[in-house]
């Protein structure tokens, strides 16, 4: 990935950025001189990722925060850590997201992926929310898919408690992403900071490895030759993150780098408003805190 600007001075916070697309992120925006914590679950294996990063980028400034963030009390606990640890934050970038060919439940009796890949960076964001705001001009920078296209909001069953399927479940809780971030670029116009949301391409990384669909893995083993390397992969979110042509974009969907219309749901502000009113509930918080 070719750097052409500074981010030195610059605080990022990376969601899950141990592996794939989020690791190369990480070392691309330290190895612009961005102060960078990634997230993981397991705190040796993001130790090791945080000494690679510093590595590969030349910048020892990478920390580590561990937090299984299907978790509403580990994601809570993770915002108080990044709050205490970084007195401003210019970038959220939300990453963290996977397939699971199996319906899973989490801890708080909640459809795993709906929870991790739509709940957490709700709630993360939420939490974050004033820092970001107090650090403007900041932004907020969420990996989606472009399997949002294919997606719909079952609000009758968001759980996927009465039929389960893994791509049901991965579409919806992607374009949830895209309406999340529409709803939220609304509700900060006018604060300076930014949200955007992406699909960064089919790219080569342990995505859906957890619960592979039975007979799928020799086939994306061959699939993988096709695809992206991560580095690649993450070429539109560090864009978004860091580059001074996305400064003041917001409310949009990108791929390549470039704006790209979304599913037709997502521009619907009704829709987007309930997802976020039901959303609210299901973390927790008021629907209109903050901001
Ligand atoms: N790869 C693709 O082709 C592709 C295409 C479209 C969109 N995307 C999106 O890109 C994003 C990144 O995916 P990737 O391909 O880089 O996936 P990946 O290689 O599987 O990486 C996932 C990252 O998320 C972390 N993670 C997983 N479950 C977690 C949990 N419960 N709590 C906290 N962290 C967790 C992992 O960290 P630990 O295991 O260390 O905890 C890892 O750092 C996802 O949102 C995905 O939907 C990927």
């Amino acid at each position: 990935m070719t750097v052409t600007h500074s981010m030195t001075g610059k605080t990022v916070l990376i969601t899950g950025g141990t592996g794939g697309i989020g690791r190369a992120a990480a070392i691309a925006l330290a190895s612009m001189g961005a102060r960078v914590g990634i997230t993981g679950r397991d705190r040796p294996r993001a130790e090791r990722a945080a000494a690679a990063i510093a590595r590969e980028s030349g910048n020892p400034a990478v920390d580590v925060f561990v937090a299984d963030l299907s978790s509403q009390t580990e994601v809570r606990r993770l915002a108080d850590e990044v709050l205490a640890a970084y007195p401003r934050l210019d970038v959220l970038l939300n990453n963290v997201g996977g397939f699971w060919a199996h319906r899973h439940v989490t801890a708080d009796g909640l459809e795993h992926t709906f929870a991790l890949n739509h709940l957490a960076p709700f709630l993360l964001t939420s939490l974050l929310l004033d820092r970001l705001v107090a650090s403007a001009p900041a932004r907020i920078v969420t990996v989606s898919s472009g399997a949002q296209s294919m997606g719909k909001i079952d609000f009758d069953d968001l759980m996927g408690e009465g039929k389960y399927s893994g791509q049901r479940a991965y579409n919806q809780s992607k374009l949830a992403n895209v309406m999340f971030t529409y709803e939220l670029a609304r509700r900060l116009e006018g604060s300076g900071v930014t949200a955007t949301v992406l699909h960064p391409g089919m790219t080569s990384t342990a995505f859906g490895a957890e619960d592979t669909a039975r007979g799928w893995g020799p086939i994306i083993a061959v699939m993988r030759l096709f695809m992206k390397s991560p580095e690649r992969g993450a070429e539109t979110p560090v864009y978004l993150a860091s580059s001074p042509d996305a400064a003041g974009v917001t409310g949009r969907y990108f791929a390549d780098r470039k704006a790209r219309t979304s599913n037709r749901a997502s521009y619907d502000p009704a829709a987007t408003a309930r997802l976020w009113q039901v959303s609210a509930d299901l973390v927790g918080l008021p629907v209109d805190a903050p901001h």
